[in-house]
């Protein structure tokens, strides 16, 4: 490519990248029984072709209008110029979480939504970046610990030791060091469980698809609930009780909702913590790994990058701002596999997109994983180009790249995730190179996130020497 290429490239010199993998893209959206079949096993596989070209789809599945928003217009139309008429989450959405969250921020809306958002927002900001992430530098350091003690060509399920890692992660950052390295495993089994008889693991509820369609299993689902409700409550108590203080997110959230949050709102608040803040970035993390894996150039880059800003060390907070690569690697994963890849909404009242109308009732959806690959919008969309998110480039187009969301309901977590990512990347990479494990079929599946399947089985491999952190050597 010569220099001033398309879009997304900045003029950098072309070298073929790699292009990982993607579902195929039907022609046309199946017919709806075979859409809810289809889209059930994998939402991704059922987009056809000019889903990729459109600025705005509109369909009807029985009795529902679908409204898809899928340029930057577009998107900023609904979520954020019309987020009055469209922040409502759709309705298999509230169903599936209500039930376990209760009121909180993530699944309400209006005049709720708003008051908790005001008091939430600023518990993960990234002003409060000193305090949340020491626990991520500790957990971390600890992963670098365990994996070093692993002979080299040990094969890991990546996506189960990155959900283990963010996991941990989280209730650390929740319930302080001391009560959360305890609380993972409960929290961990209780969610499980609670996903596990509750089908919203399921994105075509997302698009506001048939109620009829089987979701609750009554009695088993409220057991969950009540078990993972206990276990939180009794680590909130822990935590407020406990002497002397230790910073954490509950004591945060204390301080900010005093008087106007009860028990039972702090609970639903750290459960909304934990699932927002947990799936979402091992998913990313587990992808940002597979890309590496297959591209040398990047991983290469990347562990230069570490080797010279860490020189051994677990990246911490100071660290970030110079890890820019690594941060450029974990924002072009979040465009080709972003975590959350269907953001669904439902239309309070009649109102309009784009010119069309759009009526009350209908759902409104933006789907990232459309968006980030559009060809008008990306050079070469579906390559793994981390480059084009280095300091220097052409920004993304706003409201055309929206891992996060976009508009008043963006994120809260946004810039915590993406530090902890790029904390993990860079630290770990010091240690060890994963491979992909041999005759292992990589393919993006969309439940609730965007994952590599069920497992991400890699092998494990260390450079002859490598310092195990906090011992000696090894080979
Ligand atoms: C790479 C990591 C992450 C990604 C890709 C991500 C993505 C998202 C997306 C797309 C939404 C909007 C969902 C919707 O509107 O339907 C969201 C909302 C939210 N996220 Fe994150 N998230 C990440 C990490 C985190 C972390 C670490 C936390 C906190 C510890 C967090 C807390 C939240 C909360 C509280 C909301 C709800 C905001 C509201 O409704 O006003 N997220 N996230």
């Amino acid at each position: 490519m010569s220099e001033g290429g398309p879009p997304g490239y900045g003029g950098l010199p072309f070298v073929p990248p790699f292009v990982p993998p993607y579902p195929p893209r039907p022609e046309r959206l199946p017919p709806w029984r075979a859409l809810i079949r289809e889209g059930r096993r994998n939402s991704l596989a059922v987009l056809p072709r000019i889903a990729y070209e459109r600025d705005l789809l509109t369909t009807r599945v029985l009795s529902r209008d679908i409204v898809l928003v899928n340029s930057p217009a577009t998107v900023q139309e609904a979520f954020v110029d019309k987020h009055e008429v469209f922040q409502r989450k759709s309705p298999q959405f509230r169903f599936a979480l209500v039930p376990l969250v209760g009121d909180s921020m993530f699944a309400s809306d209006g005049a709720l939504w708003r008051e908790r958002r005001r008091l939430m927002a600023p518990v993960t900001h990234a002003s409060r970046m000193a305090e949340l992430l020491p626990p991520v530098t500790e957990t971390v350091a600890e992963c670098r610990a365990e994996w070093a003690r692993l002979p080299s060509g040990t094969l890991v399920d990546v996506l189960a030791a990155m959900g283990q890692l963010a996991a941990a992660i989280i209730c650390r950052s929740l319930f302080g060091r001391a009560l959360g390295r305890q609380a993972a495993g409960a929290i961990v089994a209780g969610f499980a469980e609670y996903q596990a008889v509750v089908d919203f693991a399921d994105p075509m509820s997302l698009l506001g698809l048939p109620d009829w369609l089987p979701r609750w299993r009554g009695g088993r689902a409220r057991a969950a609930i009540r078990r993972m409700h206990a276990v939180v409550d009794e680590l909130i108590a822990g935590v407020l009780d406990a002497a002397p203080e230790e910073p954490s997110l509950i004591r945060a959230m204390r301080l900010a909702g005093e008087g106007s949050m009860d028990r039972a709102a702090f609970r639903n608040e750290a459960i909304v913590l934990f699932i927002a803040g947990h799936e979402t970035t091992a998913n990313l993390l587990a992808w940002a790994w597979y890309l590496l894996s297959q591209d040398p150039a990047s991983e290469a880059r990347l562990r230069a990058e570490a080797a010279a800003v860490l020189g051994g060390r677990t990246a911490e907070l100071a660290d970030v701002p110079k890890l820019v690569f690594t941060r450029a690697v974990a924002e072009e994963t979040l465009r080709l596999y972003p975590p959350v890849p269907i953001l669904s909404r439902q239309a309070l009242a009649d109102s309009s997109i784009g010119g069309r109308p759009v009526r009350r009732g209908a759902v409104v959806v933006a789907i990232p994983w459309l968006l980030h690959r559009r060809p008008a919008l990306w050079a070469q969309p579906d390559a793994f180009v981390p480059a084009r998110f280095l300091p220097g480039q052409p920004r993304p187009p706003r409201h055309g790249y929206i891992p996060f969301s976009t508009g008043p309901r963006i994120c809260t977590g946004q810039q915590f995730g993406l530090a902890e990512a790029v904390i993990a990347l860079a630290s770990l990479s010091q240690d060890v190179r994963l491979r992909l494990a041999p005759g292992t079929a990589v393919m993006p599946v969309a439940k609730l996130t965007l994952r590599p399947g069920d497992s991400l089985p890699m092998l494990l491999e260390r450079d002859a020497g490598t310092r195990i952190p906090g011992e000696g050597t090894t080979t």
